[in-house]
C-alpha cells in the first residue's frame, strides 16, 4: 500500500568555525502510524512494545550494518579489553569487556550499498531503511525456511556499525527511541571515531576515507570539528574522499573487476590530490591522520598505507603526505563508548548467558519474485535486487521486498566467508554452520 512520502524539515546547524550546514529532520509520523497499527509486533517492520517493560540488562546488544562490513565493529566489541570488568576502571584485566553479553547482528545486504543512495537522490528512502533495521533489532520477527518466526529476542542497545547509516540515521534513531519511550542505548561509529582523534597529535591534516554518501553528508568534518572544539583544540584541516567502489571490491562483489590493491591506489591518490588542491595558497599541512570512515576499510589498512608510501615517491604529491600516518579505526572507539554507556545506564549483564543463549546473525535477502526468473525487472539473474529497482523506491511503503533470514557460515558468499574466517576470528567462532 502506498502512503504519503517521508517528509523533511530543514534547519540550520552552527559549527565551530562559523560554518552553517543544512540539517534535515525526518517527519516521524508515517513510521509511527505504521507501528501503531500493530503494537504486538506481528507484522513486518513492527515490534512488541511490551518487551520493553522491566529490567532490560539481560537482553542482547543489537549491531547493524548495510552488509557484513559491520562485523569488523562486532569483532572490535567482542575482543575489547580496556576496562576492569569488576570495578569498571580503565585498563585491561585479561577478560573481554563484554564477556557476559550476547549479540544480535543484522547485515542489510539486500539493500546495500547504503553509500550510493545519496547520489541517487534517495536519502529519504535510506533513512527509512535505517529505521527498519532498528525496528528489526527491537522486534522478534524473521524469516527461516519459508516461515515467519518470532523467537528472536529484543535488544537493549543498538550499535550502528555503519558509517553511512550513522551519517543519515543516528539522529532519527535517537529521536525514535525517545518517542517510543524505550530505555535503549544508541551508539554510532562516527562520533566514536571522532573521539579517537583526540588521542592523536594535533600536527598535520586529517584525511577521511569513506563512502560517497558519508562524505556527501559532511558528518565526519562536522563531528570531528565539534569533538575537537569541545576538547579545546583549534579548527582542524580535513580532506575527505568518497569511494563508490572500495567496500564492494573488498567484499568480493563479482561485478567489480579491479583488485583491492588497484582500487585502494586509485582512492588514496584521489584523496591526496584533493588535499593538494585544498591546500593551494596555504601553508602545507601533510595528511598525518587517516580516518577509516567505512566499516570495510580497516580490513585493508595495510594496503592503504602502502598506497600512501608509493605515492610519496611522487615529488608533486610527497609534500602532502606525512612520513608516518596514524590510522583511526572507529570500531575500537565504538566498542569503548558502548561499554561506558552500558555501564552508566546500569545495563551491563552480570551473569553469564546460558549455553542455549547464542549470538544470532541475520542477513537480508531479496524477496524472491513471484516469477522466479526475475522477468518483472525487480531481480537480477542471481536473485539480488536490480539497481533500477533498488534506487527507484520511495519511502512510506511497508512492503517486504527484502526478507531478513539467519546468516550462517555456509550462506555467506565465498569472498565474505574468506574475509570473516581470516580477518575476524572472534566473529567466525560465533557464527553457526
Ligand atoms: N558499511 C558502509 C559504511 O560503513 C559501507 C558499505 C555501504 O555503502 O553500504 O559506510
Amino acid at each position: 500500500m502506498m502512503q504519503t512520502c517521508f517528509c523533511f524539515r530543514a534547519a540550520l546547524l552552527a559549527l565551530p568555525g562559523v560554518l552553517l550546514v543544512p540539517r534535515i529532520e525526518a517527519d516521524p509520523a508515517v513510521f509511527d502510524a505504521h507501528l501503531a497499527k500493530d503494537p504486538e509486533g506481528q507484522s513486518a517492520f513492527t515490534f512488541d512494545v511490551s518487551d520493553y517493560e522491566g529490567d532490560l540488562s539481560s537482553l542482547p546488544i543489537g549491531v547493524f550494518d548495510s552488509g557484513i562490513g559491520g562485523l569488523t565493529v562486532l569483532e572490535a566489541i567482542l575482543t575489547l579489553d580496556t576496562f576492569h570488568n569488576e570495578n569498571l576502571k580503565p585498563g585491561p584485566d585479561g577478560r573481554p569487556d563484554f564477556e557476559n553479553e550476547r549479540f544480535i547482528y543484522l547485515g542489510d545486504q539486500a539493500n546495500m550499498p547504503y553509500g550510493n543512495y545519496a547520489k541517487a537522490g534517495k536519502t529519504d528512502f535510506l533513512r527509512e531503511l535505517i529505521l527498519k533495521d532498528t525496528v528489526f533489532l527491537l522486534g522478534n520477527r524473521y524469516h527461516q525456511d519459508g516461515e515467519i518466526r518470532f523467537d528472536k529476542p529484543p535488544v537493549k542497545a543498538i550499535v550502528i556499525a555503519c558509517n553511512t547509516a550513522t551519517a543519515y540515521g543516528f539522529e532519527d534513531i535517537l529521536a525514535a527511541v525517545k518517542r517510543w519511550k524505550l530505555p535503549v542505548i544508541v551508539v554510532g561509529v562516527v562520533e566514536a571515531g571522532a573521539r579517537g582523534l583526540l588521542k592523536a597529535s594535533e600536527e598535520g591534516a586529517i584525511g577521511v576515507l569513506a563512502t560517497v554518501g558519508t562524505c556527501e553528508s559532511g558528518v565526519y568534518p562536522k563531528t570531528i570539528q565539534s569533538t575537537l572544539g569541545l576538547a579545546g583544540r583549534g579548527v582542524a584541516t580535513i580532506t575527505q574522499q568518497g569511494s563508490p567502489d572500495l567496500a564492494a571490491v573488498i567484499e568480493g562483489d563479482p561485478t567489480r573487476t579491479v583488485t583491492v590493491k588497484e582500487q585502494v591506489a586509485l582512492d588514496v591518490r584521489r584523496l591526496v590530490e584533493n588535499h593538494r588542491s585544498s591546500q593551494s595558497g596555504r601553508e602545507i599541512k601533510p595528511l598525518s591522520k587517516i580516518v577509516l570512515g567505512c566499516t570495510h576499510f580497516p580490513l585493508v589498512e595495510k594496503e592503504i598505507d602502502d598506497a600512501f608510501t608509493a605515492l610519496s615517491k611522487d615529488p608533486g604529491l610527497a609534500p602532502f603526505i606525512a612520513p608516518e600516518r596514524h590510522y583511526i579505526d572507529p570500531a575500537e572507539w565504538t566498542a569503548r563508548q558502548l561499554f561506558q554507556e552500558l555501564a552508566s545506564a546500569k545495563l551491563r549483564r552480570r551473569d553469564s548467558p546460558a549455553d542455549t543463549e547464542r549470538d544470532l546473525f541475520f542477513l537480508s535477502v531479496a524477496n524472491p519474485a513471484p516469477d522466479s526468473t526475475g522477468s518483472d525487472g525487480r531481480l537480477n539473474p542471481d536473485g539480488s535486487l536490480t539497481d533500477a529497482y533498488k534506487y527507484g523506491r520511495d519511502p512510506g511503503q511497508f512492503i517486504e521486498d527484502t526478507l531478513v533470514a539467519p546468516m550462517t557460515r555456509t550462506i555467506l558468499p565465498e569472498a565474505g566467508r574468506k574475509l570473516v574466517s581470516e580477518k575476524l576470528p572472534a566473529v567466525w567462532t560465533r557464527l553457526g554452520e
